[in-house]
């Protein structure tokens, strides 16, 4: 949606207000459906029950392809740089994304796949990940996508709970100077997996890999099949509105994570929303966002949103940090980048190596910037104007989340004024309400509190995959008739909203989402640990770093041979992305009487604030804290 000033952009959100299925209506106007649907939309959140374009028919891939064929078959849908610098990039247009995305919907029904099966996705970030989604999407086939730093136990855990019968892979990944041996980690992880009857192998790296008789077969080959067959068009199985589009699992404060579900017609129609109106998107911008595709924003900002869009889309293999920590410069230089989408703990990080790796780049193609995953602090935010924007590129700080499917609450560039750390003002459509612990409504501004959504948006989730359940107790049981975001929040005196981080004991590590019961299972997993709590601190580049208390009477006399033992633990049954980055050995935790563990106490610990550790009458045993206190690292 184009909208050319502040003043425009009250009056769309006042409309969307009033009218919320007229405005979404004319929204989902701009997509193409096989048929359009009986009712906008259907909902009560004490079930939770939503249904967007009930009776609608679609296919997201023709929204995403064919229906660009004809006026822009021609242009770059995905241009990819790949990790080392002197490999070449590829560009594929529009066309040739097409026929790639329909020769491998064939692949996957030559294997077996139907309409309605769970795929896992576990892969590189090469354009054949795209082309992996969007087949799956094109034949109606659920995709679950797990990021390449989960290890085999954590994929397990995905697959069976989905019962995916398929999963396609790569022999390896390569990310900066590492190469990720991919298939070995499937391989130990379907060892628990009888549900999988085929694993499709992208070559990639070269990598040596074990290829099982009857359930391992090559991309290669099978595409060379589709090809030698014939078969390479492939029409788009008819979707309805409501159908499973994809699964994507997050941590939550529970050990188990949760697969989130999203829909084809409401997901599809809050993805490219949001993109185009965000970045008021035009027509020859190239647009990279730096997210991998095992997260929400891969899935909605470098595929599903700008390819609805008829955008360009670029896609980086590698990291920001190599060959060395100019690379994201080049890469904006190389492909001259307009608007560039990234985390504000890339932008610490690469901030961290001071002006150097700037020199020689040439960066005047970018005019829009965005920033996504975690809040940006201000020093962040203003050496990214500054130092890559010079000033003149507005800055979307995007909230959302994995459940939201899209942008929530954001500036809309050239449009809103900006405040660095604000998210600003929730796009039309979105109804943001603060309530306080007594699940009451907190009006007016300069107020804060907890953040809530009180109508739902085409992009919310349905369900948690299998456990409808745990959906309604984690989202819309905490407040009656919300949608609880497990995040605090204020609105300063002029109305804009500022993310202050989770409520919950959820840590948001580098971006990335991360359960402390999570953490704490693996590691009680390791033989000497008898208890362990896990907290979030203040981490100059990952915005918070993983601490650890950990009982373990029996360690090892060299603690630092039990200190890796057990981040080793931790890598094997969550991934390397969970690793503890501080473990404090301790006699005991901090409990109340009746057993439970008094975080708070233990968060300021580790933030090193121990001046006013409030109230400790209530625990059980108060020296504890003295010892935990002299021994903070
Ligand atoms: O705490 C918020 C934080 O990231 C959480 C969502 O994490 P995830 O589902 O993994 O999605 C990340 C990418 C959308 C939120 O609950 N978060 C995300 N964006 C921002 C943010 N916090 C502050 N400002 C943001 N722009």
């Amino acid at each position: 949606m184009k909208i050319t000033s502040f003043e425009e952009y009250h009056q769309i959100y006042k409309h969307s207000l009033d009218q919320p299925e007229e405005f979404w209506a004319g929204v989902a106007d701009t997509f193409q459906w096989r048929k359009k649907w009986d009712k906008v939309l259907d909902w009560n959140f004490t079930e939770p029950k939503v249904r967007w374009f009930d009776g609608a028919k679609l296919n997201i891939t023709e929204n995403c392809l064919d229906r660009h064929l004809d006026a822009i078959g021609d242009k770059p849908a995905i241009i990819w740089e790949p990790n080392d610098p002197t490999e070449d990039h590829r560009v594929l247009t529009y066309k040739q994304l097409h026929v790639k995305v329909c020769e491998f919907a064939n692949v996957l029904k030559n294997n077996g796949a139907q309409k309605g099966d769970r795929i896992c996705i576990y892969m590189p970030m090469v354009p054949e990940l795209a082309i992996a989604l969007l087949a799956c999407a094109r034949i109606g086939a659920i995709h679950s996508v797990v990021f390449g730093g989960f290890s085999a136990q954590s994929i397990a855990d995905r697959i069976q709970d989905a019962s995916c019968n398929i999963v396609i892979t790569a022999d390896g990944g390569f990310r900066g100077a590492k190469d990720i041996p991919l298939k070995n980690v499937i391989d130990d992880a379907l060892v628990q997996c009888p549900s999988v009857k085929k694993v499709i192998v992208l070559t990639r790296t070269h990598t040596p890999v074990s290829m099982i008789k009857g359930r391992d077969v090559w991309w290669e080959d099978e595409i060379k099949k589709v090809e030698t067959q014939g078969n390479t068009a492939c029409e788009a199985e008819e979707m309805d509105a409501e159908d499973m589009l994809f699964i994507l699992y997050t941590s939550g404060s529970t050990g188990k994570p949760k697969g989130v579900v999203h829909t084809c017609g409401g997901y599809m129609v809050y993805a490219g929303y949001t993109f185009d109106t965000t970045f008021q998107y035009q027509p020859e911008e190239i647009f990279f966002c730096t997210a991998d595709i095992g997260w929400i924003t891969g899935h909605s900002y470098i595929v599903y949103g700008p390819l609805s869009q008829g955008a360009t889309s670029l896609m980086f293999e590698g990291i920001p940090t190599w060959p060395d920590a100019g690379r994201f410069w080049d890469v904006v230089d190389k492909h001259k980048v307009n608007i560039l989408y990234t985390a504000p703990t890339a932008i610490r990080s690469l901030m961290s190596f001071g002006e150097e790796p700037l020199k020689g780049k040439d960066l005047s193609s970018l005019t829009k910037l965005g920033s996504v995953g975690e809040p940006i602090n201000e020093e962040a935010w203003h050496w990214f104007d500054e130092k890559i924007g010079h000033g003149n590129c507005p800055i979307a700080d995007t909230w959302w989340q994995t459940e939201n499917g899209g942008h929530m609450i954001t500036p809309i560039v050239g449009v809103t004024p900006l405040k660095p750390g604000y998210a600003s003002f929730p796009l039309p459509g979105i109804q943001p309400v603060l309530v306080d612990e007594k699940g009451e409504e907190i009006h007016g501004n300069g107020v804060s509190g907890n953040l809530c959504i009180k109508y739902p948006w085409p992009g919310i989730l349905r369900t948690t995959y299998g456990d409808h359940e745990r959906c309604r107790q984690t989202y819309f049981a905490t407040y009656p008739n919300m949608y609880f975001t497990g995040d605090g929040c204020l609105r300063d005196e002029d109305g804009y909203y500022r993310i202050t981080g989770r409520v919950d004991d959820v840590l948001n590590v580098s971006g990335h989402r991360i359960g402390t019961a999570e953490v704490e299972n693996a590691i009680n997993m390791h033989a000497t640990v008898v208890e362990s709590a896990v907290v979030g601190y203040p981490h100059d580049i990952k915005g918070q770093g993983v601490y650890a208390f950990v009982v373990s009477p029996d360690k090892h006399e060299n603690e630092d041979l039990t200190r890796k033992d057990i981040i080793m633990t931790v890598s094997r049954i969550i991934g390397p992305i969970a690793k503890p980055d501080k473990i404090q050995f301790v006699s005991g935790l901090p409990k109340t009487r009746s057993g439970k563990i008094m975080r708070r106490i233990l968060r300021k610990i580790a933030e090193g604030d121990t001046s006013n550790l409030g109230d400790t009458s209530t625990l059980l045993d108060p020296g504890v804290v003295e010892e935990i206190k002299g021994g903070a690292l």
